[in-house]
């Protein structure tokens, strides 16, 4: 009888104005650590983001619930906070400092309250967890997760038929496609590269397929290389860089041709000693890359190889990105190559930023 006359007043206009004013006049302040028993509560989550750019701040909104019987505050010298983590896939916070967000207004027992809190995003792509919980002090509880792919930025997005069409390849044919600060620079990298190739066992006997040629990094420097014997043919997605190669590297044994995304257009089957993928599985995605390595398949020789280089991360569990730059889970990479019959060797290796590394793979058959 008690509890419900309690319940009837509790909500009169009267009463709830009277307990207004009294958490005006004394706002609660959390001063003691929290027992275990007055940690109960939960949050849920309102909408979760599916993904995210990384570098972008994700707003993510949220509904608290207190179900211990005091009230928490953000007021005090023992605060009850939100705190949102990012997770990476093996499970460990993720280096950047947790966002803690502060409860706007005090969260009273059995009174739940809608939360929108501003996220900042990890600066790398990956395959991450959210965790959001309450704490106080080192102490969380009522955690929630939801998986949050952080995605490439948009920003750093290309398209490269854009890129070609609107480029003037005659002056700028050099940096183009690349990051290259200067000629000399873009010259010397296909030296190295020329060289590379050399001790991986091309000769100027060899016949080389370039796949995602651009503007003719390769084929410039395999020209005086090559033998007549040899020969050279590149292909890549965009017709203005075909159209510059074309007229450009003019010798009877090297050819040119627009592919496809995920198919090449030459028709030599098993006569290629070596497929070049310079700078191209770092813009394809991983379905893309798998059927590129198998058109390769198709056309080299038995004892033929691919050389290429890939962006790979432990944060992502197959690929993320945009096709500016794609960043793919080298244990993936190595189970496709090894699903269309490669065994790969690493001949190079540079770290690419705080948590991915570049490698240059040589793609043995068999
Ligand atoms: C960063 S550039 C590198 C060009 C050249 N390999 C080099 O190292 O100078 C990437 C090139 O790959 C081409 N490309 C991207 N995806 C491709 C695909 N699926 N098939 C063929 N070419 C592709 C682009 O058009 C562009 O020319």
């Amino acid at each position: 009888m008690k509890t419900v006359l309690r319940s009837l007043l509790s909500e009169t206009l009267l009463w709830r104005s009277v307990r207004g004013l009294k958490r005006f006049l004394a706002a609660p302040r959390l001063d003691a650590p929290l027992s275990a028993e007055q940690c109960r509560g939960t949050i849920a989550w309102l909408n979760p983001p599916p993904a995210c750019e990384a570098k972008a701040a994700v707003a993510v909104q949220l509904r608290l619930e207190n179900q211990s019987g005091v009230t928490w505050s953000s007021a005090g010298s023992f605060p009850v906070t939100v705190r949102c983590q990012w997770i990476t896939r093996s499970g460990e916070p993720f280096d950047a400092v947790p966002t803690v967000v502060r409860l706007p207004q005090p969260l009273f027992p059995g009174e739940p309250q809608e939360l929108t809190a501003t996220v900042p995003a990890p600066d790398v792509v990956g395959d991450f967890t959210l965790e959001l919980c309450f704490a106080q002090a080192d102490q969380a509880f009522a955690s929630v997760q939801t998986a949050v792919p952080v995605v490439g930025r948009r920003t750093t997005d290309i398209d490269y038929h854009a890129v070609f069409r609107t480029a003037n390849l005659t002056d700028n044919h050099w940096w183009v496609v690349g990051a290259y600060h200067s000629q000399e620079q873009y010259e010397k990298s296909s030296r190295e590269r020329l060289e590379m190739l050399v001790k991986q066992g091309l000769t100027p006997d060899s016949r080389v397929l370039d796949i995602g040629c651009g503007t003719g990094q390769m084929a410039g420097v395999l020209a005086p290389y090559l033998s007549d014997r040899g020969g050279y043919a590149g292909t890549d997605i965009g017709a203005e860089a075909i159209a510059f190669c074309d007229r450009t590297f003019r010798r009877k044994n090297f050819a040119f041709k627009q592919g496809g995304m995920t198919s090449v257009p030459f028709t030599e089957d098993g006569t290629f000693d070596c497929a070049i993928f310079f700078s191209v599985f770092t813009h394809t995605f991983t379905d893309e890359t798998a059927l590129l390595m198998a058109e390769a398949k198709r056309l080299l020789k038995p004892t033929g190889v691919i050389i290429a280089d890939v962006i790979t991360s432990p944060l992502v569990e197959r690929g993320a990105g945009h096709r500016g730059e794609m960043v793919v889970n080298r244990d993936h990479f190595l189970r496709l190559a090894a699903m269309l019959g490669y065994t790969a060797d690493v001949i190079g290796r540079w770290p690419w930023n705080r948590h991915a590394e570049r490698f240059m793979f040589k793609l043995r058959q068999g």
